[in-house]
């Protein structure tokens, strides 16, 4: 059976009633004879959605937090003091600020290196923890699971690897299958889907990390609430139909936005059918030196794209990372991460693609007023 399938099948319900739909336990706790027990511990919303998740990503374990955050931080509390962690260069800005404090208040060593290109490295480090995003947020370039994964194993066989998998999605990509030990997701973007619902969730197929993380969420309260689960239940039902529109969605606008002399360059992943099978949505693009001081001017006159953080929605979104997702990150960490202000971001919505591709052409043309 496709695991999508099973994924729509995922159920927990305790009552007799046997509703299609599960209702919404919200509820703090339960009595003493129940499975449950605590909804900060754990909900039947909560668990039917971590089942749905895990089903698609195929994992033995999967735990949802209450954000995307939440989920990065509580991985981070599996590092002890004196410990390395070793960061990939390109990353989400909160990430990236919330490494760095975190390292410095609890005496853990950080070293940032560009996991794309081994090339660029002195040595090989011995790690505690490799943490990355592929595809990574900004540019959307990917890092090779297996070869981190083999690479730092060798050298330290209890490395962590753990991988930021927001922008592939479980039906895209699975890396706990290429040698990470922890996959994780904002479900703010793909899975909520619908600019209504912030969470995350963290999987795994090893027992020992699933029980750490399990006690952390209980002890730190970021158990995911009944209600966000339930939102992201309902959502997730449609992930695979929604991701086919937006894919082809955005393959028909990448290649428009090729020929726009406006665009001086385009980030899109790169799909090698073995890692990432399938890409959509998110794209990239540089505007060409002429237009470099255009962004607000553009986003300004497209009707079809708001200007909101979200991401990976129902409705499509423009942003510029330089001020927008990496405007915490200190001026000289965002020029050495190549990030300035020509880069404009694109989340492209289920809205027909010939209407949003009139709204580009229009904004684009209107650069030139
Ligand atoms: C790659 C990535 N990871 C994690 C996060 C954080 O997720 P959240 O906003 O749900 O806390 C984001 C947010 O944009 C992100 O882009």
């Amino acid at each position: 059976m496709k695991k999508t399938t099973k994924s729509l099948h995922a159920k927990v319900d305790t009552s007799n009633d046997a509703p299609i739909s599960t209702p919404i336990y919200q509820a703090s706790a339960f009595e003493a004879h129940s499975d449950f027990f605590y909804s900060r511990k754990n909900n039947p919303n909560v668990e039917e959605f971590e089942q749905a998740v895990g089903l698609l990503e195929d994992t033995k374990h999967a735990l949802a937090t209450t954000t995307g955050m939440s989920a990065v931080t509580m991985t981070l509390h599996l590092l002890k003091p004196g410990q390395h962690l070793i960061i990939n260069k390109f990353l989400y800005g909160c990430s990236y600020k919330l490494f760095q404090w975190f390292c410095n208040q609890y005496q853990i060593k950080l070293s940032i290196l560009n996991l794309s290109d081994k090339d660029k490295w002195d040595e090989l480090p011995m790690a505690d923890m490799v943490f990355f995003e592929t595809p990574t947020n900004p540019f959307l370039y990917t890092v090779n699971i297996e070869k981190i994964s083999a690479l730092f194993k060798a050298k330290n066989k209890d490395t962590l690897i753990v991988v930021d998998n927001t922008w592939a999605t479980p039906l895209f990509q699975q890396p706990c299958k290429h040698g990470a030990d922890i996959s994780l997701h904002s479900a703010t973007k793909y899975f909520g889907g619908h600019s209504d619902v912030m969470g995350g969730i963290i999987l795994t197929d090893n027992e020992l990390i699933y029980n750490d993380l399990l006690s952390n969420r209980f002890y730190f309260g970021s158990n995911l609430g009944p209600y966000s689960a339930w939102l992201l239940r309902r959502s997730l039902f449609t992930l695979d139909v929604r991701l086919a529109k937006h894919k082809t969605t955005t393959l028909e606008l990448k290649e428009f936005l090729e020929k726009r002399k406006e665009v001086a360059r385009i980030y899109y992943p790169d799909v090698d059918g073995i890692q990432l099978t399938d890409y959509a949505t998110l794209i990239f693009f540089e505007l060409a030196e002429e237009f470099k001081d255009k962004y607000t001017q553009l986003a300004q006159s497209l009707y079809l794209f708001s200007t909101g953080t979200g991401m990976a929605c129902v409705t499509s979104m423009i942003a510029q990372p330089f001020s927008g997702s990496h405007a915490s990150m200190e001026y000289s960490e965002r020029h050495e991460m190549g990030l300035d202000e020509r880069l404009v971001r694109l989340s492209f919505g289920l809205e027909d693609v010939q209407d949003l591709m009139s709204d580009l052409r229009q904004g684009l043309d209107a650069l030139h007023d």
